[in-house]
């Protein structure tokens, strides 16, 4: 794993989007599995902004969501599908044709993870995964304990994972109890990662991933078995409480 460590969340999102903006360069119809949330965010800000400077041609692209919210509607603000289509498609004049998301609305969420599934393979697997984890470990909405060799699958959202979304929806009661997500092997199925990490309440899973372990318990940590991670990281996210306890 290559490890990129930075002073501050605006260097990492410099960092990623340089990255990220190269190989979009370099291959014009990139499969690129995207992450939302509040990490990546700054990514697609500074992407988008190279992109236009560049004016670089990316309708070719094809753009993999990593989940969805159950319940949500294409248009709810907090949808991930209207997350990367305002991030993405829309300051960029793309049609979102060409991106595949989830769909939190279907009346048959099996099946639907198995159309998932089915499109992934369809335009080819991902070619680079952009990854963000979270407090507890969890990559895409594989929470602790999933199976590494699940696939696209419903998952009941943790407490704590509804507890750190709740910044988004106002409420933690407003944030749905279920999404769909592509699952552990899918995730290790893509060429490469691009895992974004900052912030301190990241530490304890970077801490995990740093370890070498690999364990159902931070599944993060399954990203040591890939053989192409590029991990940028901030400098606070490589400290845990413990650690600056020992340091005092
Ligand atoms: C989102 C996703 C999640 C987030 C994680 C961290 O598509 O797959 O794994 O990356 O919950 O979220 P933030 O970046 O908001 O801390």
């Amino acid at each position: 794993m290559d490890v990129i460590t930075v002073n501050d969340k605006q260097e990492m999102s410099e960092k990623a989007s340089a990255i990220l903006f190269n190989e979009l360069k370099r291959n014009p119809d990139l499969v690129l599995g995207v992450a939302t949330g509040g990490t990546p965010a700054g990514t697609y800000n500074k992407l988008v902004e190279k992109v236009l400077a560049a004016n670089l041609d990316l309708s070719e692209i094809t753009t993999v969501n990593l989940d969805e919210y159950v319940g949500l509607a294409r248009d709810h603000e907090e949808s991930y599908w209207h997350y990367i289509y305002t991030h993405l498609y829309e300051p960029l004049n793309l049609s979102p044709d060409r991106a595949l998301v989830p769909y939190g609305l279907s009346d048959d969420l099996q099946a639907e993870c198995t159309k998932y599934e089915e499109a992934i393979q369809k335009v080819g697997g991902v070619d680079l995964q952009i990854l963000g984890v979270g407090r507890n470990g969890h990559i895409g909405f594989n929470e602790p304990g999933t199976p590494f060799k699940s696939k696209t699958h419903v998952v009941e959202l943790t407490d704590s994972t509804r507890q750190a979304n709740a910044r988004f929806f106002g409420h933690k009661e407003e944030v749905p109890t279920q999404a769909i997500t592509v699952g552990i092997s899918t995730i290790m199925e893509s060429r490469s990662i691009l895992l974004l990490a900052s912030g301190k309440e990241k530490a304890e899973a970077v801490k995990a991933l740093l370890s070498g372990a690999v364990d159902q318990k931070w599944p993060v940590t399954v990203l040591n078995q890939h053989p192409s991670v590029t991990l940028v990281v901030t400098k606070d996210a490589l400290e845990t409480e413990e650690d600056s306890y020992n340091d005092q």
